[in-house]
């Protein structure tokens, strides 16, 4: 219980701190990180995989310097919005990865966390 404690004092302090810095440089999209990740978890991870690199033929890797996260915040929201596929390209983003209960704010939640952990600039 003690260990269970600390563990979520921690998380909490993290998050707060990732927020901060979203705010100063000016991040656009207004989302929560730590919401993200829960989001990202659960609808993206099986495609996106842990890393970011891509599980599956076909997938982006977030982590590529000058990848898809160099679009714009409006562009990639509705992109996973919407489903998308570039073309030339022999698989697609389903809309909302495939589950319809995400809202706009768990989209732009999950973009501000694919911009934290995988982002190279
Ligand atoms: C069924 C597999 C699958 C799932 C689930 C999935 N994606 Fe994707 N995603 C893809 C594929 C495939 C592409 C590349 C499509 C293309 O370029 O034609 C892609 C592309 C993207 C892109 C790049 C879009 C662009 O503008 O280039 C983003 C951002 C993204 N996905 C985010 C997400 C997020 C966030 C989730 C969870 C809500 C998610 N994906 C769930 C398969 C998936």
């Amino acid at each position: 219980m003690k260990y269970l404690k600390t563990g979520l004092a921690v998380a909490v302090g993290l998050s707060g701190l990732i927020l901060a810095s979203g705010s100063q440089s000016g991040e656009a999209s207004g989302g929560d990180a730590a919401r993200g990740q829960g989001v990202y978890g659960s609808t993206c991870v099986a495609c996106h995989g842990a890393k970011g690199k891509g599980t599956i033929p076909g997938v982006p890797d977030f982590t590529k310097k000058k990848g898809v996260l160099a679009k714009s915040d409006q562009e990639l929201f509705e992109n996973i919005k919407n489903g998308f596929q570039s073309p030339g390209s022999f698989m697609a983003m389903p809309p909302l990865g495939g589950n319809p209960d995400l809202s706009d704010q768990d989209v732009r939640d999950v973009i501000t966390y694919i911009r934290q952990k995988f982002g190279k600039d």
